[in-house]
C-alpha cells in the first residue's frame, strides 16, 4: 500500500501541483487582506488601536506567522489524510473561499448586527455538506483559531475575552457536525438549529450575568438566534457552492433517491427488474460504506443510478425479462457483448445529459472496470471453436478510482450471485462473496482506488450479513386442507 501510495504522488501532473500551490498563495495574501479591510473598518469606531497597528509592525508580523501555520497546516492535514481531494485545486479553493465568506459574515454580522448572533458554524456546516464529516470537524478547528485570532487582534472594538468565544464557537461546530449531519431536510436543519445556540447561550450567559451591562439580556436573544441565522446563511450559500463547484450536496443526493426523481421514475416504469437490483444493490452499498467510514448516502446514490444505462435497452438484460423472451437468442455473442458492455457508458452519458453529478456518472463507467462478460465469452469460445480474443468480451472501464466505486462494484456482483443461488446458507453465501472479492483483486480490478485488504475483508463481513439478511431460508408453510371448514 505504501509503494501504491508513493507512485500516486509522481502521478501528480505539475500543473496540479503548480495549481495548487498558487491557490494556497493567493488565498494566504486574500486573507491577509481581509484581516486588514477588518482592522481598516474598526478604525472608524476605535482609531488609536488602529493607529497603534500602524506603528507597531510586530502585531502584523505575529498575525502574519500565525496565519501561514495554520494555512501549511490545512495543506498537511489534505496532504497525509485524503490526498486526492488535494489533488484537485478546485477543492481546495472551495475550501478557502468557505472559510473566507465565513469570516466575512461573521466580521459584519459581529459589527452591525451584533457580536453574539455570528455564525460561527458556518464553514463547519458548508463544509459537512459540501465534503465529509471528518473534513468539517477538521476546518470547524482551523475556522475557530482564525477568527480567534481575528478577534484578539482585529477586532477593536471587542471588549470581552477571546477564549471563551472560541471554545463556544468550536462547540457549536462539533454539534453542528454530530446533530446536522443526517438531516436532510431544510425545515427540519431549521428547527434542529436552535440546538447550535446552546453553547452561546450557555457561554454569554456566564459571561455577562454578573456584568455591569443591564442589557445582558437582549446579548443572550441574540446568542440565541445565532443558531437559526448560522442555517439560513447555509441554506442561501449552499446552492452558490453547488453551482460554482459542481458539488453534490446531502440534499441534492437525498433529492435523487427520491422515488419521484425523473431517471428512477424511468427505471420503475421501463426496466422494473434494474430498479430492484439497485435497491438491494443500495442497501448493501450503504452498509459496506458505514462499516468502512466512506460517505453512506454517498454509496447508496451511486447504487441507485449504477445501472441506469440499461434504459437505452432494457429488455435486453435478464433482470428485465419477465416474459422469458431473450432478444440474446437471435443475436451472435459477440453483438450480444457489445450490447451488455454498453451500458456502462450508455449510464455515464444519461447521467451527464441529464445534469446530475458527475461522481454518479463515474460510477455508472466504472462499476464493472475492465472484467469480462465470462458468459458470451464462452458462448463464443462454443460457436468459433478456436481462439477467441478475450478484449473483445471485456468492459472498457475505467477501473474504480474510488472506494465507492469498489463498493459497488462488490455489491452489484455479489447480489447477481446470491440471487441465482439455490443454497443461501450462510456458509454459502460467505464462500461466493470471498471468490467475487478474490476474482476482482486478481484481475486487478482495485488498483486504482486505494482501498485497503482490511476494507475488503470488513466490506466481505458486510455484505454476507446482508445477503443472508436479504435471502435468509424461509419456512415452508405446510399447505391446509380448506375443503369443508365454513370460515364464517
Ligand atoms: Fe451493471
Ligand atoms: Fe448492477
Amino acid at each position: 500500500m505504501k509503494k501504491q501510495k508513493s507512485k500516486k504522488i509522481l502521478q501528480w501532473a505539475t500543473s496540479d501541483v503548480v495549481l495548487n500551490v498558487l491557490v494556497y498563495l493567493l488565498n494566504l495574501i486574500f486573507i491577509l487582506f481581509l484581516f486588514i479591510g477588518a482592522i481598516y473598518i474598526n478604525s472608524v469606531s476605535d482609531g488609536m488601536k488602529y493607529e497603534s497597528w500602524l506603528t507597531d509592525s510586530s502585531n502584523f508580523i505575529h498575525f502574519f506567522i500565525l496565519l501561514v501555520l495554520l494555512v501549511a497546516l490545512m495543506a498537511g492535514y489534505f496532504f497525509f489524510e485524503d490526498r486526492n481531494f488535494l489533488k484537485n485545486p478546485v477543492n481546495s479553493e472551495m475550501i478557502f473561499l468557505i472559510i473566507e465568506m465565513s469570516l466575512l459574515i461573521c466580521h459584519v454580522s459581529g459589527n452591525y448586527l451584533n457580536f453574539y448572533v455570528r455564525p460561527l458554524a458556518l464553514a463547519t456546516l458548508l463544509t459537512l455538506f459540501l465534503t465529509d464529516k471528518k473534513k468539517a470537524v477538521f476546518i470547524s478547528m482551523i475556522y475557530c483559531l482564525l477568527t480567534f485570532l481575528f478577534d484578539s487582534l482585529g477586532t477593536a472594538n471587542i471588549t470581552i475575552d477571546e477564549y471563551p468565544i472560541m471554545l463556544m464557537g468550536f462547540a457549536s461546530s462539533i454539534i453542528t457536525v454530530f446533530v446536522l449531519e443526517n438531516v436532510y431536510s431544510r425545515i427540519k436543519l431549521l428547527v434542529m438549529s436552535l440546538l447550535l445556540s446552546v453553547p452561546s447561550v450557555i457561554c454569554v450567559g456566564m459571561m455577562l450575568i454578573n456584568s455591569s451591562n443591564s442589557s445582558w439580556w437582549i446579548e443572550l436573544i441574540f446568542s440565541a438566534c445565532s443558531g437559526p441565522f448560522t442555517v439560513s446563511a447555509f441554506i442561501v450559500l449552499l446552492p452558490i457552492f453547488e453551482t460554482v463547484f459542481t458539488k453534490v450536496s446531502k440534499f441534492k443526493l437525498a433529492e435523487l433517491t427520491d422515488h419521484k426523481a425523473k431517471l428512477i421514475r424511468k427505471m420503475i416504469t421501463q426496466a422494473p427488474g434494474t430498479f430492484n437490483h439497485a435497491i438491494v444493490v443500495s442497501n448493501i452499498a450503504e452498509a459496506c460504506a458505514i462499516a468502512i467510514n466512506e460517505d453512506a448516502l454517498l454509496a447508496r446514490t451511486c447504487a441507485y443510478y449504477h445501472d441506469v444505462g440499461k434504459l437505452r435497452r432494457p429488455e435486453f438484460f435478464k433482470e428485465n425479462q419477465a416474459d422469458g423472451i431473450n432478444p440474446h437468442d437471435d443475436l451472435t455473442p459477440e453483438l450480444s457483448a457489445n450490447i451488455i458492455k454498453s451500458h456502462t457508458q450508455d449510464g455515464y452519458n444519461l447521467i451527464m445529459k441529464n445534469r446530475l453529478p458527475k461522481e454518479i456518472a463515474d460510477v455508472c463507467r466504472e462499476h464493472h472496470g475492465t472484467l469480462p462478460i465470462l458468459y458470451f465469452y464462452g458462448k463464443a469460445q462454443k460457436f468459433t471453436d478456436g481462439e477467441v480474443d478475450i478484449a473483445q468480451y471485456c468492459y472498457a472501464g475505467p477501473k474504480p478510482q474510488t472506494k465507492i466505486a469498489a463498493i459497488i462494484m462488490i455489491a452489484d456482483g455479489c447480489e447477481a450471485a446470491a440471487r441465482s443461488l439455490q443454497d443461501r446458507s450462510r456458509e454459502n453465501v460467505k464462500q461466493v462473496v470471498r471468490r467475487i472479492v478474490n476474482e476482482r483483486m486478481e484481475l486487478g480490478q482495485f488498483e486504482d482506488c486505494e482501498i485497503t485488504l482490511k476494507e475488503l475483508n470488513i466490506i466481505i463481513h458486510t455484505v454476507v450479513n446482508n445477503l443472508t439478511g436479504i435471502y435468509h431460508s424461509r419456512i415452508e408453510y405446510p399447505k391446509v386442507n380448506l375443503d369443508g371448514i365454513d370460515l364464517q
